[in-house]
């Protein structure tokens, strides 16, 4: 059986280690960080998400604001907003949760986070430095992989990873990543998306899978090899009414098929999501102490 990539321990690990330097931080006379969130609408999926990153705040010692808009917000209104935050010098970090409503132009919204508070990474000076291997805010999903396959100490040198899905916040800066020199990293990366022709014959060449493409259970035990290392990013609420919520968790990968034949695999819930709350607070700790920009 595999080695589960407890995504869960590594960042609460990860959190507590955090929560130690701030107090280091401070104690030196250094400002608390402070992050803030925009949350426009009433997604549910997206308040969960934005209350879990304001809660993990508090626990690691960081001020947070939540400043929430209607869904009807206008773009002016929402890029005022942002251009407030950006002029805030108490404010170290600035997320804006995606998804937005349809009648706002995300790339107008995330182009004008300053690049010096855009802990989230999607900032093209961001983007840019990270492709060029320059310090950089690294968006948080392919930040926390990094980071957890770092943790279990999976060999990356050398190895095909097979990445399915081209989303500007994971499945492109994942590939990137993944190709650049270092540990982990030196992979020979390959980027599958909905266009691509023979994916199961990709994905069968594959030493290491990353699904992105937000489809529940679509990478089945016949697409991968034996010993696969497994990374699953999907996170889709299926309705369940045995569930108090009313729903469960599921991830792109149908475990119970592929965790049998696979070497490493990161379950949903409690794998890849909840490093990414640890590699936002350690964005915005940089930010704090200015080590990036
Ligand atoms: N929506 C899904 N993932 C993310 C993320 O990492 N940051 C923001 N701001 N919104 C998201």
């Amino acid at each position: 059986m595999p080695t589960i990539l407890d995504g869960k321990a590594t960042s609460i690990a990860l959190q507590e280690q955090i929560g130690e330097e701030v107090k280091s931080w401070t104690a030196s006379g250094g400002k608390k960080p402070h992050l803030a969130a925009i949350l426009v609408g009433d997604d549910g999926a997206s308040q969960t998400y934005v209350n879990h990153k304001v809660k993990a705040c508090e626990k690691v010692g960081f001020a947070s604001t939540l400043k929430r808009f209607p869904a009807d917000i206008s773009e002016e209104a929402l890029l005022a907003e942002v251009e407030a935050i950006n002029a805030n010098d108490d404010i170290d970090g600035l997320i804006v949760q995606l998804p937005l409503p349809g009648h706002i132009n995300v790339t107008k919204v995330t182009d004008k986070i300053r690049p010096e508070k855009d802990v989230d990474g999607f900032h093209p000076i961001n983007v840019g430095r990270m492709t060029l291997g320059q310090p950089a805010y690294i968006a948080a999903t392919p930040f926390g992989i990094m980071k957890l396959l770092e943790q279990y100490k999976v060999e990356t040198a050398g190895k095909h990873c097979v990445v399915i899905g081209r989303s500007d916040i994971v499945g492109r800066p994942m590939s990137i990543l993944l190709s650049q020199k270092g540990t982990p990293g030196d992979c020979t990366v390959t980027i599958c998306h909905s266009r691509t022709k023979n994916l199961k014959e990709m994905t069968l060449q594959a030493d290491i899978v990353v699904a992105a493409l937000g489809i529940p259970e679509f990478l089945k035990g016949d697409m991968v090899k034996e010993d696969a290392v497994v990374i699953d990013v999907g996170i889709t609420r299926v309705e369940d009414a045995s569930k108090k919520s009313g729903f469960r968790l599921v991830g792109d990968v149908a475990y119970e098929e592929v965790a049998p034949k696979s070497s490493f695999i990161t379950p949903v819930p409690g794998g890849v999501g909840p490093m990414t709350i640890a590699s936002l607070l350690y964005n915005t700790l940089q930010s704090a102490k200015k080590v990036i920009f």
